[in-house]
């Protein structure tokens, strides 16, 4: 596998980057690690979030229009190795995929770039984020750590929704559950400045949707399922060849806010296709890989830089802590 001394190296690399860019996010990372880990659901050696998910072999191969909006290494042409997590957002690694509590679907993505180097994409599967800043992300984790269903209403979480409609619309986006982790789409939901050769800069979110139809289960169907029908699906699914995505952005318009990925941009926003996304086949060991693996928001390469989005930072600091969690367990 490629994720030993290579990755520890890129971790280093990465997590002292983003602490250098933003320290005063440091305690705040912490507070939310924490939290997350007190879950009922989270279980020691997994993720505390993401916690259930399988690793993917793929191929990236990039469109005409890719290098026009940046100059990053994978974007300019040819064909580089990606690997692939897909997952249910739930903290818990033995949720049933056909849990309504196993949301938000994940879809991290690791590109080899050409020359050497990695550079990483995660996706969710609903488009806008519950919230736009880390305290208000505390502010969620706490309250829901804070519900106790034996209670009277109204419950910490449902005080919380009321006072926050996009998490709400967020909580019961998510409560839906795919056909397949390759009939969903996903997004990035955070922002980042594109870089072309020229220099010019543009703001956007990525998108990989899939060339399959996208598909949802009504709930009898999603009753009749297995608990870990998602990852037999797939595996299925590639037995009978590739299962592709079209990796998009979607531009901002001038004004459009960058630093709220709770603030969904509008439809007609333009968006350029950068090319698709393969994935072959399941890696031979895959609770290992996954273990090993970590995937960070800040992993970017020359071409992508961050926005003013305070998340990107906030999150490689917390998926450090989830990451060095599980190798102690
Ligand atoms: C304040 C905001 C957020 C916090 C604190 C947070 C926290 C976390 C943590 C601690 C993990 C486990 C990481 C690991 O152990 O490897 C995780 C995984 C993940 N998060 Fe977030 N997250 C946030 C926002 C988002 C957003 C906006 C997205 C949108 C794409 C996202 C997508 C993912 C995905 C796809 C994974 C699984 C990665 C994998 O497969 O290894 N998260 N998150």
């Amino acid at each position: 596998m490629r994720f030993s001394l290579k990755g520890a190296a890129f971790l280093a690399a990465v997590v002292l980057g983003a602490g250098a860019a933003q320290a005063q996010d440091k305690s705040l990372a912490q507070q939310i690690f924490e939290a997350m880990a007190q879950d009922p659901g989270a279980k020691p050696g997994y993720r505390v979030a993401h916690a259930k998910g399988i690793v993917c072999e793929g191929t990236f191969v990039p469109s005409a229009s890719a290098a026009t909006l940046s100059r990053a290494a994978h974007f300019r042409a040819g064909s580089v190795p990606v690997t692939v997590r897909f997952s249910d957002g739930s903290a818990d690694p033995f949720v049933p995929d056909n849990s309504h509590n196993a949301g938000p679907r994940g879809m991290a993505v690791r590109f080899t770039l050409p020359g050497g180097g990695l550079t990483d994409i995660e996706g969710q599967a609903h488009n806008g984020f519950a919230v736009g800043t880390g305290e208000e992300f505390l502010a969620l984790v706490k309250a829901a750590a804070a519900t106790d269903p034996s209670r009277p209403h109204p419950w910490p979480i449902e005080t919380f929704l009321g006072a926050h409609p996009r998490a709400l619309k967020f909580v019961q986006g998510t409560a839906v559950i795919p056909a397949s982790f390759g009939t969903a789409a996903y997004f990035s939901n955070n922002a980042f400045v594109f870089v072309n050769k020229d220099g010019v800069k543009q703001a956007g979110r990525y998108q990989f949707l899939p060339v399959a139809a996208r598909r949802d289960l009504s709930d009898d169907e999603a009753k009749a399922m297995s608990p870990n029908f998602l990852s037999q699906e797939l595996r299925t699914r590639l037995a009978n060849g590739p299962v592709g995505f079209r990796l998009v952005v979607q531009l901002a318009n001038a004004g459009d806010p960058t630093n709220d990925a709770s603030l969904v941009w509008p439809d007609d926003r333009r968006t350029i296709e950068m090319g698709t996304i393969s994935v072959t086949s399941v890696v031979a060991d895959s609770d290992t890989a996954q273990k090993a693996l970590v995937f960070f928001p800040t992993a970017l390469t020359d071409g992508i830089e961050l926005s003013d989005d305070p998340l990107p930072a906030l999150r490689t600091s917390a998926y450090a802590l989830s990451f060095a969690r599980r190798q102690q367990q």
